[in-house]
């Protein structure tokens, strides 16, 4: 057991092999989505019910039907922990146990085989991918009182990956400066993602004070913004909650095109309710900007594959504890990329200081990852481990959506 950045208990899997030693930690999310797999917690008193000890018990078991076999099988290893669990969603023994289980398995193959994690995963891989950092939390991550869960900065124009880098710290940092002229220096405290909580009422302002830390930066043909609505989280009674208002989910579609009109925005995720694929595909019609699944398809190959063949998305967010283990995970992004489908791979709100998202990344060349503010350790770590491994590719590195 180790903990999370929420200080939640969570776990930490290490295999152990002849030739080398891998390990991985189960990230957790606050704002799940229904479909996801099950993160099994203990329930009782001890921390609250967020106790892991039963997946610690399941990681026991895991171990014994492991034991022995190859780690360079990914795939054969995988199976076999689907075929232990033998649910459709890891209820049995809990995906934060079969996903710490199965990326520690794939860092200990790449530690056998003595390359890099993103080089064990995808031979020859060397695109970086744009960083969607998250400067402003609302929604289930802050207590911020905006509806919308998350407002990115998207520098999609960098030359690089450390270009944007570069280009997100210089904002974030102008864009505190603003949030204390506007709201005052308490208001400049961070959510759960490392972007700031200032007490904001409507979409616009935060928007409007993005869009001026861009402007003053001087970053305003490079960098976008995105949304991640999460709007399960203020779809109530059948009405979305937000900006004082209660719109329905053909007014809730006419807000999201406004603001497309008004703002240079990247990209939406989950801009409706996550069993809403019809309204996806309104948005989605529009062609204005990516339209991301998130809760919509939490990873799980039939759920995309529904929102694939409705049009409801363009692009999806991955994340592998959603559906348990690498293999699945990977399977999910060849789905997408055989349907000309984006991919971004995405971290949870409660992380540890485990870079492996930013490995599968570049792995996976597809071009995009959601990891959180440039604030906070265990969001830096993935950015950190991406420039690493810029700078162990040197001049083979690329950045940006694969052409
Ligand atoms: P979560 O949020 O990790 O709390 O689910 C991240 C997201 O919605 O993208
Ligand atoms: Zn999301």
């Amino acid at each position: 057991m180790v903990f999370d950045s929420r200080g939640n208990p969570t776990l930490r899997a290490t295999i152990l092999t002849p030739d080398g030693i891998g390990w991985a930690d189960a990230p957790s999310g606050a704002s799940t989505g229904k479909h996801e797999a099950i993160e099994l917690r203990d329930g009782g008193q001890p921390y609250h019910g967020k106790g892991v000890a039963k997946a610690i018990e399941n990681v026991r078991l895991i171990s014994d039907a492991l034991r022995g076999m190859d780690c360079s099988d990914q795939k054969k290893i995988d199976t076999a922990i689907i075929g232990l669990d033998g649910t459709p969603n890891k209820a049995r023994l809990g995906a934060n146990a079969t996903t710490a289980v199965s990326l520690a398995v794939a860092r200990a193959a790449a530690a056998c085989s003595g390359k890099e994690l993103f080089d064990w995963l995808c031979p020859g891989a060397s695109r970086l991918p744009i960083p969607m950092m998250n400067i402003i939390n609302g929604g289930k991550h802050a207590g911020s009182g905006l509806a919308i869960q998350e407002f990115m900065i998207v520098p999609a124009g960098a030359k690089s990956f450390s270009e944007a880098m570069q280009m997100g710290v210089e904002i974030f940092h102008t864009l505190k400066g603003i949030i204390e002229d506007k709201y005052g220096k308490a208001a400049t405290s961070v959510g759960d993602e490392g972007g700031f909580a200032p007490k904001i009422k409507r979409t616009r302002d935060a928007l409007d004070i993005i869009m001026k830390a861009i402007e003053k930066c001087g970053y305003a043909r490079e960098v976008k913004m995105s949304l991640d609505c999460a709007a399960s989280s203020f779809f109530i009674k059948g009405k979305y909650k937000i900006d004082g208002k209660s719109l329905s989910k053909s007014k809730m579609l006419e807000y999201y095109i406004a603001l497309l009109g008004e703002y240079p925005l990247f990209s939406i995720e989950d801009p409706f309710d996550e069993e809403d694929f019809e309204s996806f595909a309104a948005l989605n019609k529009e062609r204005k900007c990516k339209v991301i699944g998130d809760d919509l398809t939490v990873t799980n190959i039939h759920r995309i594959e529904a929102a694939i063949n409705k049009g409801a998305i363009d692009t999806l967010l991955l994340k592998v504890n959603q559906v348990g283990t690498l293999t699945e995970a990977m399977d999910a992004a060849t789905l997408c990329k055989n349907n000309k489908c984006g991919v971004v791979v995405s971290h949870r709100s409660g992380e540890t200081c485990d870079p492996f998202i930013a490995d599968l990344a570049v792995a996976l060349e597809c071009g995009m990852i959601k990891a959180g503010a440039p604030c906070r350790g265990e969001r830096l770590a993935k950015y950190n481990r991406l420039l690493e491994i810029e700078s162990l590719l040197g001049d083979k590195a690329t950045y940006g959506l694969p052409q």
